[in-house]
């Protein structure tokens, strides 16, 4: 039962000082935990008390344990835990009729002089024998007061005070600022535990996005794999020499490194890709077109022109390789101008649709064809270097030419 508020204790502790610390420590800390030892330690310092215990829901557990037990009283928290079955429990958060007591509060003083009375002692009904049992708890854990606290209608936990030292009672101030700390200790242990929540859910989220990406990646991967086999495929039913695939794309990072294109990481991926993949449209391109040794009628080199579309078509499943796209269907653009599909001009045509162009048409021209031999090195660099600033790119075919004769010299005369 508390006792008339101490005129002196009063003015040596404020009261509302101490929620609005309690309220700015809420915000700054950010685990539980640690505001509740704060809380505590503060309680037993603050009103010297044999007992000072928090008891708190464990919801993964489903029961309320100690989570920190201080004064001369105190006991090993890890021992305490109360089913949700416990009478204590049961009392705070089962009915809202509290009887015999309608507080939100329990004093041990109060129940023994309930269950002391005979007509208690003759009672039969639940409530009796609640208090009974609660009585015997309290004894047990050397408590005097008990404060519960509340998140909604769910009971967050229970303060747990023993006695004072100096043996003076509590006074009514002091109940209530403990009914209050019990209240914010709740909302602030609920919103932390909302808080984790959420950050954990982030972390579940970004997991799961590093998953997705991992697993497109990996399908890309596939398809882009795919992709090489279909463009070395092609290559083949072309009268081509085997090999063309490989050897346009060594040519072409040879240009590009002559050049000083910066050709780390990326760069070099998609310039790799464009180089292989350029031609791959002509999968959608008939055999009888593809493979004719004459020369192809107006019709037939329409329908030859539109493997540059169908080409980045087929590689629009490849969300990474936009740029490969736009170079695909730059690759027969001409320097002039006067290429297709879009008719773009000198530098409106990406770069390595330019080297292409250029390393494609060499290889092309040095490669044997079953309806004409393969012409000689010196033959085909003569038609670039003609060709140069009409249909190639005048940077682009001097590079190539210079890329080209070093390895020539490396080579040595063959
Ligand atoms: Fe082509």
């Amino acid at each position: 039962m508390p006792t008339e508020a101490d005129p002196l204790n009063a003015r040596k502790f404020d009261y509302q000082e101490v929620l609005r610390d309690v309220a700015r420590s809420m915000v700054r800390l950010k685990r539980p935990d640690r505001l509740l030892k704060l809380i505590t330690r503060f309680i037993d310092r603050q009103f010297g008390l044999t007992h000072t215990a928090l008891l708190v829901l464990d919801p993964k557990r489903g029961r309320y344990v100690f989570v920190n037990s201080k004064g001369s009283k105190r006991l090993p928290v890890g021992l305490v835990k109360f089913d949700l079955d416990h009478p204590l429990v049961e009392w705070f958060s089962g009915s809202k009729k509290k009887l015999p007591f309608q507080k939100d509060y329990l004093f041990l003083s109060d129940i023994k002089k309930m269950t002391s009375r005979a007509e208690f002692r003759l009672a039969t009904h639940s409530k009796a024998d609640q208090l009974v049992k609660i009585q015997k708890a309290m004894e047990n854990l050397k408590v005097e007061l008990l404060v519960p606290g509340y998140f909604k209608d769910t009971l967050e936990g229970v303060l747990m005070l023993g006695r004072r030292v100096n043996g003076r009672g509590f006074t009514s101030q002091e109940v209530m600022f403990f009914q209050t700390l019990a209240h914010d200790c709740s909302m602030a242990v609920k919103t932390a535990e909302y808080n984790q929540s959420l950050v954990d859910q982030n972390h579940e989220l970004a997991r799961r996005l590093e998953e997705i990406e991992r697993m497109r990646n990996k399908e890309q991967r596939t398809y882009y794999e795919i992709m090489r086999s279909l463009a070395e495929e092609i290559h083949a039913k072309e009268p081509y020499v085997f090999g063309h695939i490989s050897e346009v794309e060594r040519l072409g990072m040879m240009t590009a490194r002559e050049m000083g294109i910066d050709l780390s990481g990326k760069t070099r991926d998609l310039l790799s890709a464009a180089l292989i993949l350029h031609d791959v449209g002509k999968i959608g391109i008939p055999d009888h077109i593809l493979r004719k040794p004459e020369q192809l009628s107006q019709e037939e080199w329409l329908v030859m022109k539109t493997h540059v579309e169908k080409g980045a078509r087929i590689l629009e499943p490849l969300t990474d390789f936009k740029r490969v796209r736009e170079i695909i269907m730059a690759h027969h653009e001409r320097f002039d101008g006067r290429g297709y599909p879009r008719g773009l001009k000198g530098e409106e045509i990406p770069i390595e649709a330019r080297i292409i162009c250029v390393v494609d048409s060499f290889h092309a021209i040095v490669s044997s064809r079953c309806y004409r031999g393969g012409r000689s090195i010196d033959s085909a660099i003569h038609e670039i270097r003609d060709c140069s600033g009409a249909q190639f790119d005048p940077v682009v075919v001097d590079s190539f030419l210079k890329a080209l004769k070093k390895e020539l010299q490396k080579k040595g005369p063959t």
